[in-house]
């Protein structure tokens, strides 16, 4: 079976720091075909193929850009479905445009025959999440969403002692996601608006699904109350969020985002979580200082116009290292994730035409809860639309209703670890 082509529509940060580099890799293994990202416009995918991190890390490797031509600032909102098109059947379309766009791409991509890996959050709304988990299922295509925090080994971790009983039961918690305030001058200004996203909807959404994935439990009501707060452009957006969200079994989690972590401060971000929990004779408690990973390092000057000379990086995420050979390697949960997920798509990809093997993978994978699945994750969606009816309401709670079904699949579910995908990682 040749190698599957690869297309990432999307040329922006997260491209940048973790798809490419990932896609890179797993290409320079002889794990994946042809690279192509589409961007919006020729100056993105332009800037994207100048990137010196990517050229010394993936020496003599390259992709195919689209636009391909055209005035550098014109946008070709509708090219990635040309591009998509042009695709054998088969391949792996990655999708990292703004959120309110996911939708539309991953429909496209399923409908001409394509395997997704999503960045997160899937989708805005439950209805499109069902959507999307039918065509998939009807096709046998996988579609993988990229909440990378699973795959970081302090929260599968967390995840098997919660399971084994260890830490009770959750009762009370709080998570924090502040990104850097130069975000703001990024191109995050053009579309994290007010009527498109918020801080809780873009970053929040790590920390609820990452307590779903810990302890299983469903979210049952969330309220989310935004500070609005000026971009550099002149636009506005909810750059500050306290989100309260409570728990199919009464618990509850204050969410704190924002884009406004100090640029001077030394750490890439503040985040974090510390859940409280409930034993037969004692309470439990788990925390994570998830921008602390032990590294102080003092540079002689900052490594660039946005970050100070002292700086606590993580060695975690995604990171660069020299492992012998040409380039250099990326390491980190980052890397994993992406990883993960194509290896999936490979693994259906390799049962051919026979479409009952390949829904039973998607049925294992999605029961397995490991990769974040439309069918094991509509937690996400459902919170998600619930906060941003909240949000728009000026922080009114709003119920999530949890059908019986849900609830009996999320209590089998917290049960002995099932099978995931098979292929090259073994990291677990
Ligand atoms: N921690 C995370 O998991 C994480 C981090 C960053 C971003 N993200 C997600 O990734 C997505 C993109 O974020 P980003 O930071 O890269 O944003 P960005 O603004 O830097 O990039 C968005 C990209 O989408 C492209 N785009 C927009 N419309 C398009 C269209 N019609 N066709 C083709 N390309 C189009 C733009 O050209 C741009 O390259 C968002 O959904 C975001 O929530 C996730």
């Amino acid at each position: 079976m040749p190698n599957p082509d690869i297309l990432i529509v999307g040329g922006g940060m997260i491209t940048h720091d973790q798809l490419l580099p990932a896609v890179y890799h797993m290409q320079r293994q002889g794990r994946l075909g042809e690279i192509s990202v589409c961007a919006q416009r020729p100056r993105t995918v332009h800037a994207l193929a100048a990137s010196a991190t990517l050229a010394q890390a993936f020496p003599g490797q390259s992709f195919r850009a689209y636009p391909e031509s055209g005035d550098e600032d014109a946008p070709q909102p509708e090219l990635f479905r040309e591009i998509i098109g042009r695709m054998k059947p088969g391949g792996i379309v990655v999708v990292a445009v703004p959120d309110q766009l996911h939708a539309d791409v991953i429909l496209t991509a399923l409908r001409l025959g394509q395997h997704v890996c999503a960045v997160k959050p899937l989708v805005l709304t439950s209805a499109d999440a069902l959507d999307i988990e039918e065509e998939a299922y009807r096709r046998g295509l996988v579609v993988g969403v990229e909440y990378h925090k699973r795959f970081d080994d302090r929260n599968l971790l967390a995840r098997r002692k919660y399971r084994a009983g260890q830490f009770g039961e959750f009762r009370l918690g709080s998570a924090w996601l502040l990104e850097k305030s130069y975000y703001r001058a990024s191109n995050f200004q053009n579309w994290f608006t007010t009527e498109n996203s918020d801080a809780f909807t873009y970053i929040g959404c790590h920390y609820v699904d990452l307590v779903h994935f810990i302890t299983g439990l469903q979210p049952a009501a969330v309220s989310v109350y935004g500070i609005p707060d000026q971009f550099p452009n002149g636009k506005t957006g909810y750059l500050w969020t306290d989100a309260r969200v409570v728990w199919s079994n009464g618990a509850c989690l204050n969410v704190q985002n924002g884009l406004g972590f100090p640029d001077s401060a030394p750490g890439a971000n503040a985040q974090g979580l510390t859940l409280y929990c409930q034993g037969a004779r004692d309470g439990a408690l788990l925390s994570h200082a998830d921008q602390q990973r032990g590294l102080r390092y003092s540079y002689v000057e900052p490594q660039d116009s946005v970050s100070p000379a002292y700086v606590e990086p993580s060695p975690d995420y995604l990171q660069y290292v020299d492992m012998g050979g040409p380039g250099l390697t990326p390491v980190g949960y980052g890397f994993r994730s992406v990883e993960y997920i194509l290896q999936c798509c490979i693994q259906v990809e390799s049962e051919g035409g026979n479409l009952s093997a390949r829904q039973r993978l998607l049925r294992e994978f999605d029961s397995a809860g490991l990769m974040a699945t439309p069918a094991n994750s509509s937690h996400n969606e459902r919170v998600i639309e619930a906060a941003r009816e909240s949000i728009l309401a000026g922080g009114r709670t709003v119920e999530i209703p949890i059908s019986p079904e849900l609830q009996a699949a999320t209590v089998a579910s917290v049960g002995p670890r099932r099978r995931g995908c098979e292929g090259s990682y073994n990291s677990l």
